[in-house]
């Protein structure tokens, strides 16, 4: 599975992956659809379990249901960023594997055992992310940084849409970028968390190139306006 499409310009190194957590859920293939054509990147898909995050979302059955909307208007498709915030991690990892999902991410601490975890996820063909909450260390790079695919930097506490960004996010961005230069690989360096058209400059100068965005994009009526705003802040 590829996830090197990209919906916005072929040069552009920066992604944009609107959260669904933050779409009507009346209607979540139509909003799926919208946001693509509004120029999302990637579709990141926030699954809670009520354990792991107080919240409750979606599982791998509306994964699958939204995967053939998860094309652009010319049928490329458009990665779905699992973001799992769930333990234990590896059965249901398997599962959005099996439903469609193209990158996986989950939280070193929900899971006893995370290479076997990482190994799970990469054994089925699919891109393995760690996510890393605000108040927690990333010294588990020094030991999985070969494995991965994506760092996931949170900057909120995970849960819920809707809060506002938390500064010291950004000082552990620049030192998951070091970890990255030091391992020569092709890593994805992810935010998430109370991202808006006004703070994604220092976020990317910070060293991020992937920013999910859910309230500030899904909370606006003009989906592409936001998105444009964003893209016009970080060229
Ligand atoms: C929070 C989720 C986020 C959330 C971000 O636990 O992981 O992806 O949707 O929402 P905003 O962009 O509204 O902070
Ligand atoms: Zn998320």
């Amino acid at each position: 599975m590829h996830v090197n499409c990209d919906n916005s310009s072929m040069t552009s190194r920066y992604k944009i992956a609107p959260s669904i957590l933050s779409a009507d859920f009346s209607c979540l293939g139509a909003e799926v659809k919208s946001v693509i054509d509004a120029g999302a990147d990637w579709i990141h898909f926030d699954v809670m379990d009520n354990h792991y995050v107080p919240n409750l979302t979606f599982g791998p059955m509306i994964c699958q249901a939204l995967k053939p909307h998860a094309k652009t208007a010319a049928g490329v498709a458009v990665p779905i960023d699992v973001h799992l915030m769930i333990s234990p991690v590896d059965a249901l990892a398997a599962s959005f594997a099996e439903a469609g999902a193209d990158l996986i991410s989950f939280h070193p601490d929900a899971s006893a055992h995370v290479h076997r975890s990482i190994q799970a996820i990469k054994s089925k063909g699919v891109k393995a992310g760690l996510v890393f909450n605000p108040a927690e260390p990333l010294d588990v790079l020094e030991w999985t940084i070969d494995e991965i695919d994506l760092i996931l930097i949170m900057s909120v506490n995970p849960g819920f849409g809707g809060q506002s960004f938390i500064d010291s996010a950004l000082r552990k961005v620049e030192l998951a970028r070091q970890w990255i230069e030091r391992s020569g690989r092709d890593i994805r360096l992810e935010v998430d968390g109370g991202i808006k058209a006004d703070n994604i400059r220092r976020v990317a100068d910070a060293g991020a190139d992937t920013f999910v965005a859910g309230s500030a994009i899904f909370g606006k009526p003009d989906y592409k306006a936001v998105i444009d705003q964003m893209r016009v802040a970080l060229s």
